[in-house]
């Protein structure tokens, strides 16, 4: 198990991400039972930590989640979820202000149907709130018992400092994957020293670095991987070349290339837990398999230097 932070919330280093489940605005035909069997399949196959956000489908995410965990013990997963997004006004604006976020907790609590929330992430930085100021009105939640650990997304190194001004800080949650590997030199360093868990969005870069893909791909207008760059030109035929290139130790694992390199993200030291998004029940199934992989040093060197400089 991993600990979050210095919270008290522990998890397993595999979770799920659940943009997909009831995210219509970012999926298209994405059907609630589905995503309503995805947490479960995940529950049922050991997975304990459930990644959502308010703005996967404005709730709706968070109401099939509070649906699905239903006959579950609560105390043997984590719910992790996230908000910021403002649509008081018919607009989403992005709204960090300390009230607006003690109201979004409890409006996240009754979606989910649940009395805590484990992990709650300021989901992104508005541009007038003190960051220490937003962050002390979810320490203030902490105390009361209405959240577990306190998170920030999406934030630069110098909003993350100033958020984490009086160490209340647990979890970091930004892009980071084999492909997009900025935050080793933008911030892995600050969030080693000040005890931070780091937990990686787009790990499978989208689908990318499953090993299915062999030839450019054209998303609906609808899906978020619309106009991806890692799926056009020259970049897309190289990652795909050597995600290729990873089959035959995939293979020695008996997994595929996908939960091979879910198993990288796990023997990781700076990431905490990984948390890949699905379609469908059978993707939970195969990627909860990671969870057994034991790299060697030299493969996670192999599987390291394959997507350096990329
Ligand atoms: N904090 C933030 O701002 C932020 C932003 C983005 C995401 N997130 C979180 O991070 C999570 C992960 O990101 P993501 O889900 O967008 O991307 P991802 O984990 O990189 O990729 C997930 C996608 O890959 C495909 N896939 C997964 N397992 C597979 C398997 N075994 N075989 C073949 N294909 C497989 C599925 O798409 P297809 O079947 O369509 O290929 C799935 O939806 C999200 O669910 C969300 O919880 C957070």
């Amino acid at each position: 198990m991993v600990k979050i932070g210095k919270s008290d919330v522990n998890a397993t280093a595999l979770g799920l991400g659940t943009n997909a489940v009831g995210g219509n605005n970012l999926f298209p035909n994405l059907k609630d039972e589905t995503g309503i069997q995805i947490v479960k399949t995940a529950l049922d196959s050991g997975i304990t930590l459930l990644d959502t956000a308010f703005a996967y489908g404005m709730g709706h995410s968070e109401e099939l989640i509070g649906q699905a965990i239903q006959g579950y013990d609560r105390s043997k997963f984590v719910i992790a979820t996230k908000a910021a997004q403002d649509t008081s006004n018919g607009d989403v604006t992005i709204n960090n202000n300390p009230e607006f976020l003690k109201q979004s907790v409890e409006d996240a609590l009754k979606r989910l149907q649940t009395y805590y929330i484990d992990i709650f992430y300021i989901h992104f930085p508005d541009d007038q709130t003190p960051k220490d100021q937003a962050v002390a009105a979810l320490n203030e939640l902490k105390e009361a018992g209405k959240i577990k650990a306190i998170g920030v997304s999406n934030f630069s190194l110098d909003q993350i400092k100033e958020a984490n001004k009086d160490g209340l800080v647990d979890v970091v949650e930004d892009q980071y994957s084999l492909i997009h590997r900025e935050n080793e030199d933008v911030m892995f360093d600050y969030l080693r020293d000040n005890n931070i868990s780091f937990v990686p969005f787009f790990p499978l870069a989208s689908g990318l670095l499953t090993g299915k893909y062999s030839e450019v791909v054209n998303f609906p207008e609808t899906d978020i991987r619309n106009g991806n760059p890692d799926f056009t030109g020259d970049r897309f035929a190289s990652i795909v070349e050597k995600v290729n290139s990873l089959k035959p130790m995939a293979e020695k694992h008996g997994v595929d290339v996908a939960q091979l390199v879910l198993a990288w993200y796990i023997a990781n030291p700076d990431i905490s837990i990984v948390i890949p998004g699905a379609k469908h029940p059978e993707q939970v199934e195969k990627n909860a398999q990671a969870l057994k992989v034991q790299l060697s040093d030299d493969e996670y060197k192999e599987i390291d230097n394959t997507f350096k400089n990329i």
